[in-house]
This record gives structure tokens, sequence and C-alpha cells, in this order.
């Protein structure tokens, strides 16, 4: 089964195009530099051409705090792109499985949030990733839109690898404690998209639709933090020795996060029999494979 990644050069991307491999599916492998998904005839051609049989999106801009002022850009990459792809999907009468993020929802929620709460985005990410959604759904029935949350793994940037650089050079931080969440380990996201790709290839009835997917349990920031530490010091020496927690009123960011955005994914499990880690579990995992690659670096 062939299936193109776009955006394959991302953390996600990267974690989708291993995954997909090591599972010998046929991964077309592309990002902006080869294919631009803001370009409909470009994608239109290259899943026509190549005889694509599944779409997976993992191509997104993703800077929060800049899509404030690059309200055109973010809004081409994170709606006009996957509309683009949807559109193409629908010609082919392929499937589509497109990311997306717990931004899209406002953050006063104090339980969890389901798939069907009302989006309301309060910054121009979560805001372009709405209308996202809004036209993949729009645009094709056949469409999987995987949400999903406080992204990390051994490539590109994150937090987890923002908190280590920091934690070696810094004795103390300041991390904010009043927005919570859960974190979602790349790899682990990756196992999900293809447990559903895997039923896809088997043409097993499909329930499209919206789902929730990031690891289990719900933390601040800070806690994130503390445990970042907590287990980079079982593997070197760090200067940090203390992580202060702070609110969000004395860590001013250009974006307006959530205070909440901690989300059920229950859907997903039940429906598809995906895992769902716990997210102390999945940092230990991430951070095992980030020093065994620095120490064949
Ligand atoms: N990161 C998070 O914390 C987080 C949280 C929740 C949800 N998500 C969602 O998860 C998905 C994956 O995020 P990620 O963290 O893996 O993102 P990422 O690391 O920023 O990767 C996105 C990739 O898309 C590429 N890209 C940008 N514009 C493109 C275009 N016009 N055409 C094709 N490719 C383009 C980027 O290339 P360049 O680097 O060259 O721009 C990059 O390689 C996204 O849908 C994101 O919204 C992320």
């Amino acid at each position: 089964m062939k299936i193109l990644v776009t955006g394959s050069n991302g953390q996600a991307g990267k974690e989708l195009v291993q995954k997909g491999r090591l599972l010998e599916f046929d991964i077309i492998a592309l990002d902006v530099d080869v294919l631009d998904i803001t370009n409909k005839g470009a994608v239109c051609e290259v899943i026509k051409d190549n005889n694509i049989s599944l779409c997976i999106n993992a191509a997104a801009y993703t800077n929060v705090d800049q899509a404030e002022d690059d309200i055109k850009a973010a809004f081409a990459v994170n709606c006009d792109g996957p509309e683009n792809i949807a559109y193409a999907c629908a010609e082919e009468d392929i499937p589509f499985i497109h990311i997306s993020t717990d931004y899209v929802f406002g953050g006063n929620k104090t339980a969890l949030y389901i798939e069907t709460d009302q989006m309301a985005p309060i910054g121009i990410y979560g805001k372009s990733k709405k209308e996202g959604e809004v036209c993949v759904k729009a645009a094709l029935e056949k469409h999987i839109i995987i949400r999903t949350s406080w992204l990390y793994g051994v490539y590109g940037k994150n937090f987890v690898k923002t908190m280590l650089d920091l934690g070696r050079t810094r004795d103390e931080i300041s991390v904010v404690c009043d927005q919570t969440g859960s974190p979602a380990f790349a790899a682990d996201l990756a196992d999900a998209v293809f447990v559903i790709a895997d039923k896809i290839r088997k043409r097993e009835e499909i329930v499209w639709g919206v789902y929730h997917y990031c690891n289990k349990g719900v933390i601040s920031w800070y806690e994130f933090a503390v445990k970042i530490f907590e287990y980079a010091k079982q593997y070197e020496s760090m200067e940090i020795d203390r992580v202060i927690p702070v609110n969000t009123k004395e860590y001013p960011t250009k974006a307006k996060r959530p205070k909440n955005s901690a989300m059920d994914c229950s859907l997903i499990v039940k429906t598809f029999g995906v895992k769902q880690p716990l997210w102390a579990d999945s940092l230990k995992t991430m951070l095992d494979r980030l020093y065994i690659l620095k120490d064949k670096a």
C-alpha cells in the first residue's frame, strides 16, 4: 500500500515515515522542499501520478507565537494545505489521516476535552488548525482527524529538548504551572496512526471522523519539566538544581495558550484498539532513544 506522508521532516513526520517503513508500507515521504501542500496543483499531481492509496498529513505551521504576526502563512499551511490534500483524496477516492491539535479548544473546560466539544481557539495557530479541520471534513468523507497535544520526540525542536538544553547550563529555571494538558510522544502517535492505516490496508470497516490521541495523564508544564530533569539526570550530570513553578501571567507569551487542553482519548482506544502509554513511561522511552542516538553520533 502506497502512503504519502507530507511534512515528512517534522517531528511527527519522521516518526511516521520510520514506523510506516518498518511495517512495510510503501512510504512516499515529502516535505515542503519537494511538495508544498499549499500548492493545490502539485498536491493533486503527486497523489494521482504516484498512485497513492492513503495520505497522512504531518505538515503544519507550528510556531504558535510567530503565527500571531504571520496569519496568512499560518492559514495557508494549516487550512489551505489540508484542504488541498482532502480535495485530491476525494478526487482519487482515497482516505486521508490529518493531524490536528488540542489548541482548537479554548482551555476553560476543567474536565478532559472530548471530540464533540466545541472548538473555540484563542490564537491564530489554533484558529488556522480549526479551519483546516472544517475544510477536511467538508471535502472528504473518508477522513480521520487526530488531535494531539504537547508533541515531543527525538527529532526536531520541542519542550523536552529545550528543557535538556537549559538544564545543562542553568541552575534554576521557571516553568508555568497553571497550564495543564497531556504530552504526546511522537513515536506513540505514529504507532496509533499506523494501527488505523493497517486497518485501512486490510480493508476493515473504518469509523471516519475526529479522534484524540496523546499519552495518558494530565500534568502542568512545570510537572513535565521536573520529570524531564529527574530522568535526564540518570543519563548525564546537569547544572539544574531548582525548577520554580510560575503562573502564566509571570511568563507572558505573544500567543495566549489554553489553560487546560487535556483530552480524553478513550474513543480512539476503543474504536481502533490503539495503545495509550502513560506520559512518564513514554518520556523515559524517548530519553532512552535520544541518549542512544547521541552515543552513536
Ligand atoms: N508540536 C506540538 O507541540 C504539537 C501539538 C499539538 C499538535 N501538533 C500537530 O502535530 C502535527 C505535527 O507537528 P510537528 O510538531 O511534527 O511539526 P513540525 O516539527 O513543525 O513539522 C512540520 C513539518 O511541516 C513542514 N511544512 C511547513 N510548511 C509546509 C508546507 N507548506 N508544505 C509541506 N510541508 C510543510 C515543516 O517544514 P519546515 O520546518 O521547513 O517549515 C516541517 O517539516 C501538526 O499538525 C501540528 O499542528 C503539534
